[in-house]
């Protein structure tokens, strides 16, 4: 197949165009710079976000569009200025990018959106699948209005999946990015009363339910959102002391920040560290995926860095 990618330098989008190269895909990367010197005709193409233009060239004879750009949204504090830049790095590019396919010909198959759990916002620990609706905070609108700005190419007839992530356990980047050095030195701290659930994936399953619901057998049938979130959710206490014993560390439970300082060191971002939402794969294991990696213990073994 012939699949572009957005955010294909990023934690998932490079774990996935190198796992898609592997099996003699060909990978368009739609990057935001000027396409690199060395880099292949075709094989990198500039787009831009906010005005991906109708009928892109770059479009034409791709079977597939994985979209997972998006300004980071725990890279700074949320500033009105910031939180507008999370929006719009979302719900613009994605309305653009989806407008664009359907002025394609011949149109791609597949729409593949990255989204998040943080639609469910703060369910008080309760357990959630798919169906659930959205929250009320400025994610969950964040995410309602994300996932509805790829209406342009559903009503088109393109497939279109939502990948509803968790927190993706991979080395390098993401949640791990910022808590394996704290871990390492055995002085990651609880956050809050550390009872929240946070529901995860591991990087590694991440991208096989990414390539089950785009190339896997039967994803043509597989439309709409699905959680990627691994079956077993922890808590913050539980996930504290995974990454401790992984770095074979001590682990000290009264180690903690509590909420208040959180908020006020972090203000509405701290929203990441203290939400507690229990989200299950529903959809995916419905549909027949099993994960590598079941337990946060397994997934840290895997993926963090030897
Ligand atoms: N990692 C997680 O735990 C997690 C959980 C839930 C949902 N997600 C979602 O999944 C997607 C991919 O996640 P990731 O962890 O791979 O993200 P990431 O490492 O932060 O990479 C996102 C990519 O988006 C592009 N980007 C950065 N700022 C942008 C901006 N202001 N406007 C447009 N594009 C921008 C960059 O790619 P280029 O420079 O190549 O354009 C960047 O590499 C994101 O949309 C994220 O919200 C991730």
């Amino acid at each position: 197949m012939r699949i572009a990618i957005t955010g294909s330098s990023g934690l998932i989008g490079a774990a996935l165009t190198a796992s898609l190269r592997a099996d003699d895909h060909q990978v368009v990367r739609l990057v935001r710079r000027p396409p690199r010197a060395g880099a292949q005709s075709g094989e990198e193409v500039r787009w831009d976000p906010r005005a991906a233009d109708a009928g892109d060239p770059a479009l034409s004879g791709v079977d597939a569009v994985v979209h997972l750009a998006g300004a980071g949204v725990g890279d700074h504090r949320w500033t009105a200025a910031y939180k507008a830049e999370i929006r719009a790095s979302r719900v613009l590019a994605t309305r653009a990018l989806a407008s664009a396919l359907t002025a394609t010909h011949p149109a791609p198959k597949a729409f593949i959106c990255a989204s998040a759990i943080g639609w469910y916002g703060d369910t008080g620990g309760r357990e959630v699948t798919e169906s659930a609706p959205a929250g009320k905070a400025f994610l969950s609108r964040v995410v309602h209005d994300w996932e509805a700005a790829a209406d342009p190419a559903r009503e088109a007839g393109i497939r279109v999946a939502h990948l509803r992530s968790g927190l993706v356990l991979g080395a390098g980047g993401g949640v791990l990015g910022r808590l394996a050095l704290p871990a390492r030195l055995g002085v990651l701290p609880r956050f809050g009363d550390g009872h929240q659930v946070m529901s995860w994936i591991s990087l590694t399953d991440e991208i096989r339910a990414i390539r089950f619901l785009l190339d896997g057998p039967g994803a043509d049938e597989r439309s709409g959102a699905y959680n990627l979130t691994a079956p077993n959710p922890v808590s913050n206490d539980e996930l504290t002391a995974a990454l401790h014993a992984a770095f074979k560390r001590p682990d000290f439970p009264w180690l903690r920040v509590p909420s208040f300082l959180l908020k006020l060191g972090l203000g509405e971002m701290s929203a990441e560290l203290l939400t507690s939402a229990r989200v299950l794969p529903a959809r995916l294991l419905d549909a027949g995926f099993s994960f590598d990696h079941a337990t946060v213990g397994a997934a840290l073994t895997a993926e963090l860095p030897r």
